[in-house]
């Protein structure tokens, strides 16, 4: 019923766990499957167990590649008489890249079974991680060699897609006092931009709520990151430039800019988003198009302090209105040269792109 009133798409995932000797037993997911459906409630994608690679650590027991395959192959025919016949199936939820896992469980049945090729990413430990370790950028180069792998393995599979199923900055629960403050924003956004960058298709957010890294906190009030992900939404189109960075501490991202009801963009529009790790603002200068005005939305944290609970957008801090969401105004200049501390959009509307002109940018799922 939540996720029916605010519009979201579920994901439900299946317990691999039950199992008949070394196969897994299905009975129990068919009846929650049953029940489902007498309910009328739609999953956008299905899912078996999670990080089965960690089963020996978590469980003392194991559930092999080659096994997976063939479990997958089993899901499917269950799901065939159902009302989810045609829910996506995601696979394999594997904690961190696991190349030789994932290849065989690919090779052995999952690969005619799965849609999206999923795997599970988190940079460090969330208990032992420090505050410096949100702002390091070879912490985050480490998801570059994961995802460049990602995708030459999909390649092999004729409409195969690859998302981060499950993905955060720490695991075990994130950091406390740092995780869901302003400064997890860097992480964060740096994420979806190498995402984005190399391909994939999804990037799904542990958590909306709960733990150290959540959305919205236990007021129910948006975190930072809650606030840098809508701008992200609204802003970032689908179709993504490869933009070289000048230097490791200023990273830039560009996509055709989301063209919705809320700002109004005209096709041909970009979005350039751009961190700054450095504890200074740098200048940013945008060359080599024809501009004639920017828009930007520079979120830096209240007070200056990167452990603060609240972002400031343009200056101004960011809360919810009467419980709505305010009106997030981007600030207007004349130039493409600008002072850059934190981090946050620029959107380019002008700047008539051929490739952003079209107004359809395609589905997200292949
Ligand atoms: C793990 O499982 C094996 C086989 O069932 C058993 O012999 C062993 O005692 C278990 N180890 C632990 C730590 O529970
Ligand atoms: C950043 O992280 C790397 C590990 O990826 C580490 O070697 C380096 O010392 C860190 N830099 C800082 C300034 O903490």
């Amino acid at each position: 019923m939540y996720v029916h009133k605010i519009g979201l798409k579920l994901v439900i995932g299946l317990n691999l766990m039950l199992r008949d000797g070394t196969k897994w037993n299905p009975s129990n997911a068919k009846q929650l499957l049953k029940y489902s459906s007498d309910k009328g409630y739609t999953f956008a994608g299905i899912e078996l167990g999670n990080e089965p690679n960690l089963y020996y650590r978590h469980w003392n027991t194991t559930v092999s590649d080659v096994q997976l395959g063939s479990d997958y192959k089993e899901l499917k025919q269950v799901l065939q008489g159902t009302a989810y016949k045609d829910s996506l199936i995601l696979g394999p939820d594997i904690a961190g890249y696991k190349d030789k896992y994932i290849k065989t469980f690919l090779s052995h049945g999952g690969a005619s079974v799965i849609d999206v090729l999923t795997i599970n990413h988190y940079y460090f430990d969330g208990h032992t991680a420090k505050l410096k370790d949100f702002s390091n950028y070879s912490i985050m180069d480490h998801l570059i060699p994961e995802l460049q792998t990602v995708m030459s393995t999909i390649r092999s599979y004729n409409g195969l897609v690859a998302w981060l199923g499950e993905t955060s900055s720490g695991y075990g629960g994130g950091t406390p006092g740092i995780g869901n403050r302003y400064v997890a924003g860097n992480l964060w956004l740096d994420k979806l931009g190498v995402s984005a960058k190399y391909g994939l298709k999804r990037v799904l957010r542990q958590s909306l709520f709960g733990g150290h890294y959540s959305l919205i906190d236990n007021n129910n009030d948006p975190t930072p990151d809650y606030w840098l992900t809508l701008l992200y939404k609204r802003l970032v189109g689908n179709k993504v430039f490869d933009v070289p960075s000048s230097s490791n501490n200023l990273r830039l991202y560009a996509h055709c800019t989301n063209l919705n009801n809320v700002y109004n963009y005209m096709p041909g529009s970009i979005t350039v988003y751009a961190l700054n790790l450095n504890s200074d603002p740098v200048i940013l200068t945008i060359s080599d198009l024809n501009i004639k005005s920017v828009d930007i939305f520079w979120l830096t944290p209240e007070g200056g302090d990167l452990k603060s609970q609240k972002v400031q957008l343009n200056g101004k801090t960011l809360e919810l209105v009467h419980n709505h969401i305010p009106h997030m105004t981007p600030k207007t200049l004349g130039t493409g040269t600008m002072r850059a501390p934190g981090f946050g959009f620029i959107v380019i509307p002008d700047a008539n792109i051929a490739a952003c002109r079209p107004q359809s940018h395609g589905p997200i799922i292949g």
